[in-house]
């Protein structure tokens, strides 16, 4: 890691009245939470279709499987316990972090329920898939078969946003105005490839904010990036904050 980069990015960060951090499965892959287009490491869209997997169509075809993949995903959330990177941002009063997890390891390393902005939703919870309006929170070391939804009959799902549906109104609105408003975003672990998520990073630079990108490897937002770290989120963001 080259040490003025590291000391540059801790600059903007500390000068920033308003600071948002922006998320991606990277931030979370050094607690054991697999990341989806990794090749290295076995990225779960490298292995698995994710319409199959992860879209109404799929869920469709043949519920039991999307049902059964989740429930080795949440599994696997269950065991994972938040790493230096989350207690880090965790520890910043007043700092927003939008998101692209569904898991909870944010909240787990201390971070305020109203500090979280997660933009694909939660998979921590199941909802009704003709969107009758029920939903309940599972238990992820636990995770329930497919089963129906007690008000309508229609089977139950998670909570999380699939290709092709829209992010939650309200999450999306508050992460619009979180990344408009900034003066330095801190992108993490994500490659950026998913849109309109990673739209956030450009609508920031575009209001004024310094863009600060920990990542592995080079991503889709590098040329955005006035300082860009490569390396483990565990080990640089925890520096960032000294
Ligand atoms: P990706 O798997 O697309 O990207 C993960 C990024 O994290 C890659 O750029 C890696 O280089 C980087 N990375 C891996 N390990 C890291 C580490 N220890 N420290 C820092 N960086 C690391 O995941 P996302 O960008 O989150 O959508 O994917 C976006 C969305 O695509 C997800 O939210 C999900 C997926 O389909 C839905 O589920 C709707």
């Amino acid at each position: 890691m080259n040490p003025e980069l590291l000391k540059r990015g801790g600059e903007i960060l500390s000068a920033a009245a308003r600071k948002v951090s922006f998320s991606g499965a990277g931030l979370s892959a050094e607690s054991g939470v697999a990341t989806f287009r990794d090749a290295k490491s076995g990225g779960l869209w490298t292995k698995d279709d994710p319409m199959r997997l992860a879209s109404p169509e799929g869920f469709a075809d043949d519920p039991n499987l999307v049902m059964d993949w989740y429930a080795a995903r949440r599994r696997s959330v269950a065991e994972a316990e938040p790493n230096p990177a989350h207690r880090a941002l965790a520890s910043q009063t007043g700092m927003i972090h939008v998101t692209q997890n569904v898991e909870d390891l944010l909240h787990r390393a201390g971070a305020c329920g109203e500090q979280v902005i997660q933009l694909h939703g939660s998979i921590a919870r199941d909802h009704c898939h003709a969107r009758c309006g029920f939903e309940e929170a599972i238990d992820l070391a636990n995770p329930p078969t497919l089963r129906d939804c007690p008000n309508c009959g229609q089977p139950l799902r998670p909570g999380v946003v699939w290709f092709g549906e829209s992010l939650p109104p309200e999450a999306w609105q508050r992460a619009e105005d979180a990344c408009a408003e900034c003066d330095a975003l801190l992108v993490i672990g994500t490659s950026a490839e998913v849109y309109p998520a990673a739209g956030l990073i450009g609508l920031a630079k575009s209001g004024g904010a310094r863009i600060i990108i920990v990542n592995t490897e080079p991503s889709g937002a590098s040329h955005l990036a006035d300082v860009e770290l490569i390396g483990k989120a565990g080990e640089i963001v925890p520096e960032l904050f000294l």
